[in-house]
């Protein structure tokens, strides 16, 4: 027997309008992802960059907006000049966060070149492991000044006469976990970021800074640092970094997926700092949250490159109960619309990716497929969804509803995001918008496969792939469809 849920929306129940920063994307110099990944110049389908086109081609259709580069751990051993100039003469160097070898053939010229081709918005990480915060200015200075300085001048030495204008910076990654570069104390990071922040927005006022937050709820340091941190940074900081991977060791699928529960309260948490030390500050400058890696990832954790160029390094295979958890942190996203304002999936190609590449053949992983149907449909103003309908107890995640969801507005659409978490049962769903009637159904998808475990591979690559979904139905004004057990789906809803 199928549970049956009635989602109750209204479009004056608004929540914010949905940042499409929130589909972004994090590319690291980590393992396989930019080099053998991204970037493969012996590769048949490198183009004139030596990108590889099919992966673009395939990027493409989650229509990233953001993209976070180059780390993550490795930007706190990173030396950006390292990566400039002629490529024949840059150094090749021991890379320590992932025990690689760096050869520095791809860096900030081939990354923002790559942004330009992709049409999406650089967002940079400085070094503020090993590096100076000077040194951070200096890179501003590069990326965004016109000629007539020293830096600068470097980048048109480059060949780019215009400034790149970098919206977005990260002031370090994770500097409260012991095992990154360059990691301190609270008191002392916060010191270090806020002197990088003044010196790089001095040296051009119009960048947005992410202050780098607590990374992760099971640290010591979760909420202090970040009280600290902000404290300090006082009206430098736009926004605070939030980090969040998760994974099911214990097999137990229910509670999984009950796992939104944990996301939506470190939003709330986080949020919630933000306030108070706005309060505590008497400022008018609220941080906003940027959660700029998230994921799913448990199996395959080893790090160790031993010195190696391109090692294989954390090429999770994800599988149908990931795809659901990747849809559940978009529905947080969106249900947080007004505090979670940017977010990068971390990470893009072939580490803990929704991509996969073997040689030059490219595999399409279950995560790819949550992302991309939220992401083609993310204009709009999130609504407020009141759900009517059963729940269960996760054994470690609590209470949550058998149905999870988010709805954005798009004048006269509505996007509905569905997810059946029950192992067993279908879902009957109603969906009514109070004041405007549903006519009819635009478009829709539905993912779903044989078991929970079922993974997308090489040699069987349609195990878990969304498919257009003719179960949606609209009588009287209101939308009905019947979800699959274990089952995602995105709706596209015509209004009168
Ligand atoms: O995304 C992989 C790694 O996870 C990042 O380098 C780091 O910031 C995090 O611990």
């Amino acid at each position: 027997m199928a549970h049956k849920t009635t989602l109750h929306l209204h479009t004056s129940f608004q929540i914010a309008p949905v940042d499409p920063r929130l589909f972004g994307g994090f590319l690291e110099h980590l393992g396989r992802a930019v080099y053998d990944g991204i970037y493969d110049p012996q590769s048949h389908h490198a183009d004139t960059d030596g990108c590889r086109t099919d992966v673009l081609d395939a990027l493409r259709r989650l229509a990233l907006t953001v993209i976070r580069y180059p780390g993550g751990n490795f930007a706190s051993g990173y030396h950006w000049q390292d990566g400039i100039g002629l490529v024949e003469e840059r150094p090749t160097v021991r890379e320590l966060a992932w025990q690689s070898l760096e050869p520095n053939r791809f860096g900030s010229e081939e990354f923002i070149r790559l942004c330009c081709k992709m049409g999406w918005s650089p967002m940079l990480t400085v070094n503020l492991g090993a590096g100076a915060p000077e040194e951070a200015r200096n890179w501003v200075e590069y990326c965004n000044c016109p000629g007539g300085s020293r830096y600068a001048d470097m980048r048109l030495a480059n060949g780019s006469d215009r400034p790149h204008a970098v919206p977005l910076w990260c002031l370090g990654n994770e500097m409260d976990g012991p095992w990154q570069i360059g990691h301190v104390p609270a008191d002392q990071y916060a010191i270090r970021a806020q002197q990088a922040a003044k010196m790089m927005k001095d040296a051009d006022k119009s960048i947005e800074l992410v202050a780098c937050g607590s990374c992760g709820v099971g640290m010591p340091t979760y909420m202090e640092w970040d009280r600290q941190v902000l404290e300090h940074i006082g009206d430098l900081a736009d926004y605070v970094s939030l980090h969040r991977y998760v994974g099911n060791p214990t097999g137990d699928t229910a509670d999984y997926l009950a796992v939104t529960n944990s996301i939506d309260r470190q939003i709330e948490e986080m949020d919630a700092v933000c306030r108070a030390v706005q309060a505590k500050r008497h400022s008018a400058k609220r941080a906003y949250l940027c959660f700029d890696e998230w994921n799913v990832w448990y199996r395959d954790t080893q790090g160790d490159g031993e010195s190696k160029f391109a090692p294989h390094l954390l090429e999770e295979t994800y599988n149908l109960e990931d795809a659901l958890v990747v849809a559940g942190f978009l529905h947080s996203f969106v249900r947080h619309a007004d505090v979670v304002k940017i977010a990068n999936l971390a990470q893009i190609v072939n580490v803990i990716a929704p991509l996969l590449t073997r040689g030059d053949d490219l595999l399409i992983q279950s995560i790819f497929y949550p992302f991309e149907m939220f992401s083609q449909r993310k204009k709009g103003i999130s609504l407020r969804c009141a759900i009517e309908g059963p729940t269960y107890a996760g054994a470690t995640n609590g209470v949550v509803h058998k149905l999870d969801s988010s709805a954005i507005l798009d004048g006269d659409r509505l996007h509905v995001f569905l997810t059946n978490r029950s192992l067993e049962q279908a879902a009957e769903v109603d969906i009514v918008l109070a004041d405007r009637p549903v006519l009819s159904c635009a478009s829709a998808e539905v993912l779903t496969g044989p078991d929970p475990k079922a993974a997308n591979t090489f040699e069987k690559r349609d195990a878990v792939v969304a498919v257009p979904f003719d179960g949606v139905k609209a009588a009287e004004g209101r939308a009905r469809c019947h979800l699959p057990p274990l089952s995602f789906a995105a709706l596209t809803l015509n209004l009168a």
